[in-house]
């Protein structure tokens, strides 16, 4: 019993390791292209150059933006990589604006709070080859 116990834990290790894996690799992303809004595209979509982006305005931790909640409260060492916003901040009785009211407090609170990136519409939803 012990023994099976252990083997499912290794298991449950690698199943781990390879999911983080699997997250990194994906995470060249240009673009916010959250699955909640598949169906529903008014805006031009947002040009997001994750990692350039994040290089450039010197964020230091995954889960500034990737947060993780216990208890109401953010945990410190932990984060929720590889998880969509949208699979915590989307309910589809409530419908998609509490997803959009949280995608741009979380962007524009910080570029208004830095007095540095994107606060207009089209500054974010740029059409196709458009610069900011
Ligand atoms: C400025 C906010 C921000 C920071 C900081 C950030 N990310 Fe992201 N990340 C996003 C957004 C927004 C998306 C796209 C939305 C989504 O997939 O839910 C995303 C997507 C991803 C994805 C792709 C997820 C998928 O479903 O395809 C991965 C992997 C990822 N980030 C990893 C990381 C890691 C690792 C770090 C730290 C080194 C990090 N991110 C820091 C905002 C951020
Ligand atoms: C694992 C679940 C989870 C994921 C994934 C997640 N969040 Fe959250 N988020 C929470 C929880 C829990 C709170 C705090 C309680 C609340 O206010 O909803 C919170 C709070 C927030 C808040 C402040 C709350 C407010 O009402 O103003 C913002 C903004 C936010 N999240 C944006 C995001 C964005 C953007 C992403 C994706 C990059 C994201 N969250 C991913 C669970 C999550
Ligand atoms: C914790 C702070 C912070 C958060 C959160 C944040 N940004 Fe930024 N962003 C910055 C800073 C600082 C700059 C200016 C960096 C520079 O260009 O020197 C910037 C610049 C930008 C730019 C212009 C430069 C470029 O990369 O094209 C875009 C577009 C942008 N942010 C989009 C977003 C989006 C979309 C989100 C939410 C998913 C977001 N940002 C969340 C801090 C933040
Ligand atoms: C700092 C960047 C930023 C700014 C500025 C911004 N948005 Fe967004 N917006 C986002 C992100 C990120 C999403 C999530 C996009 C996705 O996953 O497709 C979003 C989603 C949306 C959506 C839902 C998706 C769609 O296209 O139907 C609408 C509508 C929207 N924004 C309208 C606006 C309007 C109107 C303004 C100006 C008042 C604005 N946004 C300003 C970043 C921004």
């Amino acid at each position: 019993m012990a023994a099976l116990k252990s083997n499912i834990l290794r298991l449950l290790v690698v199943f781990l390791v390879l999911a983080a894996c699997a997250a990194a690799a994906r995470a060249y992303v240009t673009i916010v292209e959250d699955s909640a809004f598949d169906d529903r595209q008014m805006r031009p979509q947002v040009s997001f150059e994750h990692n350039e982006h994040n290089e450039k305005a010197g964020i230091e931790s995954c889960n500034t933006c990737h947060h993780f909640y216990e208890n109401g409260e953010k945990r410190k060492n932990s984060d929720s990589v590889g998880m969509e916003c949208s699979s915590c901040h989307y309910k589809a009785e409530s419908g998609e604006l509490e997803l959009i009211r949280i995608y741009h407090k979380q962007c524009k609170s910080c570029h208004l709070q830095k007095e540095q990136g994107p606060v207009q519409c089209g500054q974010c939803h740029r059409k196709t080859g458009e610069n900011p």
